[in-house]
């Protein structure tokens, strides 16, 4: 990848991934991109901390942007809606909006696959976290978006948690 590689992180939240990869890689040129006004103010306040230079943009997913990318990172809300009310009551004091993925979990994930192809450069790729059980049905939707799936990853417990994509 370019050493000063455009990247975006999509519903960046606290904006942590977004100053993590601005503080480990400082020529790269990242942009953060977030719906809620409430958690665009807690991430502003953490980048003018740890990682000034990182653009943030109060927008609904990639709508507001501008290809190309490098890379394009997300931990979108993936929980299907009818199990928000059997989470643990630390994680239900997250707002709906960082939570719910909609009637299967992947709303979101779906609508930034179908833009991905648009955003990213042909050399580029996407990395999303995603939930149990997820990555098979995101996979196979993948090819119709115009993706090729780099990898699937497993978190410490041996679950798929991660995919990489890249356009095709
Ligand atoms: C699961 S949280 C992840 C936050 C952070 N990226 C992290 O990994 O800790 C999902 C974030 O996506 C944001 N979000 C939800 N819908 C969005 C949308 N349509 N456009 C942009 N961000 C959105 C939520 O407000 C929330 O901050």
């Amino acid at each position: 990848m370019s050493p000063t590689a455009r990247v975006l992180d999509v519903g960046t939240g606290s904006g942590c991934i977004a100053a993590t990869l601005a503080a480990e890689r400082p020529r790269w040129q990242v942009a953060a991109v977030e719906r809620s006004p409430a958690a665009a103010l807690v991430a502003r306040r953490n980048l003018d901390r740890h990682a000034p230079a990182v653009v943030l943009l109060l927008a609904d997913l990639t709508t507001a942007l501008a290809p190309p990318f490098d890379l394009v990172v997300a931990n979108l809300p993936y929980i299907p809606t009818g199990a928000l009310a059997g989470l643990p009551e630390e994680v239900r004091r997250d707002p709906a909006l960082a939570l719910d993925g909609g009637p299967d979990g992947l709303a979101l994930v779906r609508r930034l696959l179908a833009d991905l192809r648009r955003l990213l450069r042909p050399c580029g790729g996407a990395v999303l976290e995603l939930g149990e059980e997820q990555a098979p049905v995101v996979a196979e939707l993948a090819g119709p978006a115009g993706l090729a799936v780099a990898r699937r990853l497993r978190d410490a417990g041996g679950c798929e948690r991660v995919i990489v994509v890249q356009p095709l």
